[in-house]
């Protein structure tokens, strides 16, 4: 099974939300990391048939999903980034929904609905309304109505906005297994979401791929970029505005910054092992700009 992107494109206007990616999605669990205004909305909604590329296609085992229209909906689970709930209906009610909306029969709809709740471990308010829960509990629930149909194909736009910690890593069990032969595909803009979660990263910026690998791929690329300084408080701030401080601390009347540089940025700077939150902020030094 296989999810290809043939230089999909999405403009709005002159704004370019995606900008012709090209790539191949096999089993496995991928995470789209960047920040707001990146396009991963935008590419995921084209990957689930909701949004016409400009120019691209999207192919499911090479067949354009345009063209499969409800064979490919068969397949496919999504959870929106801004996924409506209807406050009034129990969770059971609302999985009940969902299914009827997707086709699938009452009696295959109840059983899944009960073991989805389960699964996502809202059994015991199961008859509860949806407006009485928190968010991670909604966004459980919106998880389960992603994999009602048993979908070959799973895209989760931010599914971990909302969840705590615990949540996080219940998230992050139950995706590997389901993953084993299914494609997943989540977004996220929290880099340690990805790295708990994901095997493949794709580092989104401005609507392209700046990077894509495993986590130890991605890990090594950025060997030997990062560096440990101890500099006098006073310098902190000369240093803040040369290069890019991933993180400091301060130790006493001394500072000690976390330096992301191809080269040694003093001579005094030590070599350390980088991260994925380093990597990140190697492609992305501030905030702004980030659009
Ligand atoms: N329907 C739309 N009309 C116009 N611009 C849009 C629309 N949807 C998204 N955009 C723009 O496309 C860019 C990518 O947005 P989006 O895909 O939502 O990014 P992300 O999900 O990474 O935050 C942003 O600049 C956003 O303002
Ligand atoms: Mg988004």
């Amino acid at each position: 099974m296989e999810l290809s992107l043939d230089r999909l494109t999405k403009h709005f206007g002159s704004k370019i939300a995606v900008d012709c990616i090209s790539t191949k999605l096999t089993p496995g669990v991928y995470g789209l990391l960047g920040a707001n205004g990146a396009g991963k909305t935008t590419l995921m909604r084209m990957l689930c048939g909701i949004l016409e590329p400009t120019s691209g296609d999207v192919l499911y085992d090479s067949q354009s999903i345009l063209s499969m229209g409800g064979e490919y909906r068969n397949v496919l689970g999504y959870l929106p980034q801004d996924f409506g709930y209807y406050p009034d209906y129990s969770a059971q009610e609302f999985l009940m929904y969902v299914a009827a909306l997707k086709g699938i029969p009452r009696r295959t709809a109840l059983k899944r609905s009960h073991k989805l709740l389960d699964t996502v471990d809202l059994s015991n308010v199961a008859a509860k309304k949806v407006k009485t829960f928190s968010g991670g509990m909604k966004q459980r629930l919106g998880i389960a109505q992603a994999l009602l149909n048993n979908p070959k194909v799973l895209i989760l736009d931010e599914p971990t906005a909302g969840l705590d910690p615990k949540e996080r890593v219940r998230l992050r069990n139950l995706l590997s297994d389901f993953a084993h032969d299914r494609i997943v595909l989540l977004s996220t803009h929290i880099v340690s979401d990805i790295e708990a979660i994901a095997d493949k990263v794709f580092l989104m910026k401005k609507g392209r791929f700046l990077l894509q690998g495993t986590i130890d791929e991605l890990l090594s690329d950025a060997k030997g970029k990062v560096w440990e300084l101890i500099v006098p408080e006073r310098e902190m701030r000369k240093w803040e505005k040369s290069a890019t401080v991933a993180n400091l601390r301060h130790d006493k009347d001394r500072v000690v910054l976390r330096i992301i540089s191809a080269s040694q940025p003093a001579p005094e700077a030590i070599p350390c092992e980088a991260t994925l939150e380093d990597l990140y902020l190697s492609y992305f030094p501030t905030e702004e700009g980030v659009n």
